[in-house]
């Protein structure tokens, strides 16, 4: 590939081959990085983050819609960073446990702008809630609701909720991150949805709002959002009305090149068309809860090659793997992999080498990449995984006494550690002796 052409859409804005022939993620070297910081490490163009923010806002505007929200989903990325740049752009924040409420709250979202989530709210993250003024609770199922009415009897003044259905819409994705359909450990099914109307409007400290459903992730057509909306308008409409619609997040993303989701632009107006046919885009208020497409392809992690091993088929092991990427191993997702200063042309150049990128964990299972395409690896060199931010770092862990990876966020050619990599003292600080 020439230098100073962009890499693929997989691959954080702005991202390209340098002078040197080496990948560069926001104006900076990734060899350089890997160098500097150690791997592995999760690099971030905090441009693209922006670049995204900022895509669903204007696509909102130029829809026409005043009262259109953009709430990050935090369980995708929830470093105060991160969360800090989404509440600089004007995004609300989901959050779905007091943790999350924490960072949140600490990274600069004002009250008004948070919605907790959670199909098994603890009693003491309600009351962390209802302290911290959050604008809306998003109710889960019946025990909730009294948990909640007992909590706020008496109080003043009454605290937003959002009921969440579970509309039996459903995107083609994997079993575990679906979550719209009616058997679902996830909101209350259509059946129950009036009940649960009935009940919270009888609650005198609780102001029921709106409905929310979210129908799964990672979907890769616009079909099935576009049906959201009317079955939230039937919801409402058997009840007057409601003043706040909350459609969920979901969209897909780009994980390997030959992938190729709907846009952003095009995915919110989708939802927005849909929401304006069937009426309820007039009057309510419309909250859309993006996780993923907020932040994955803003991000890589750098590895460095530890062994190549050639067995049945050629094992390229690196100093990382499930604690810092789940993803692959939780429900099988494909990423592609690189060597940071031998970027193939294509994907049939001559010389690359089928690979089984594999991780450090004592796991048969821990393999990142099960078909990678390499250029001749060899220990010592970087490797950069593109579209690893998020649900990468959020479910990292300390597997094999693994310290977790820093997070640096790369502007213009200047990076900054925004997490710093875990020290081997971090795994004994909680020790009680
Ligand atoms: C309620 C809710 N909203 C939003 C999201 C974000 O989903 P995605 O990252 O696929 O956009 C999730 C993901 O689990 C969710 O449960």
């Amino acid at each position: 590939m020439a230098i100073g052409t962009s890499l693929s859409h997989v691959f954080p804005l702005g991202s390209r081959l340098n002078q040197r022939g080496r990948v560069e993620v926001g104006g900076c070297d990734t060899i350089e990085l890997a160098r500097e910081f150690g791997t592995p490490a999760y690099v971030i163009a905090e441009d693209d983050l922006r670049a995204r923010a900022r895509a669903y806002l204007q696509a909102g505007r130029d829809a026409g819609h005043e009262d259109f929200h953009v709430v990050f989903a935090s369980k995708a990325f929830p470093c105060t960073a991160v969360l800090t740049l989404f509440a600089e752009e004007g995004l609300w924040c989901d959050v779905a446990s007091g943790g999350e409420l924490h960072l949140a709250t600490g990274a600069g979202f004002p009250p008004e702008r948070i919605l907790m989530h959670g199909n098994a709210k603890s009693i003491p993250e309600l009351q962390m809630a209802l302290a911290s003024k959050v604008a809306l609770i998003v109710l889960d199922n019946f025990d909730e609701i009294e948990r909640l009415a007992r909590l706020v009897e008496g109080g003043a003044p009454r605290q937003g909720v959002l009921i969440r259905a579970t509309p039996d819409v459903r995107g083609d994705t994997h079993e575990k991150i679906s979550t719209g359909q009616a058997d679902s450990k996830f909101g209350f099914s259509m059946a129950d949805v009036p009940k649960a109307i009935e009940r919270v409007r009888a609650i005198d400290g609780l102001a029921l709002q709106g409905i929310h459903a979210h129908i799964g992730s990672q979907i890769m057509e616009l079909d099935p959002f576009r049906r959201i909306a009317p079955a939230l308008q039937e919801i409402g409409d058997g009840v007057g009305g409601f003043s706040v619609y909350d459609l969920g997040g979901g969209l897909g993303v780009a994980y390997t090149a030959e992938e190729h989701p709907p846009d952003i632009e095009d995915w919110v107006v989708a939802v927005l068309e849909a929401a304006r046919e069937c009426g309820i885009a007039q009057a309510a208020r419309l909250l859309v809860e993006p996780g993923r497409a907020l932040t994955a392809n803003a991000g890589v992690t750098l590895y460095t090659v530890q062994s190549v091993k050639r067995n049945v088929r050629t094992w390229v092991a690196v100093d990382g793997g499930m604690s810092d990427n789940m993803r692959p191993m939780l429900y099988g997702a494909r990423y592609e992999a690189h060597v940071a200063d031998r970027f193939p042309e294509s994907a049939d150049a001559a010389g690359l080498v089928p690979c089984v990128l594999a991780g450090k964990h004592c796991e048969s299972g821990d393999v990142i990449v099960r078909e990678a395409l390499l250029d001749d690896p060899k220990a010592g060199d970087v490797i950069v995984t593109p579209a690893t931010g998020a649900y990468g770092y959020a479910m990292a862990s300390n597997y094999n006494g693994v310290p977790r990876p820093p997070v640096i966020f790369c502007k213009d050619g200047d990076a900054r550690v925004v997490v710093r990599r875990e020290r081997y003292e971090d795994l004994t600080a909680r020790d009680v002796r």
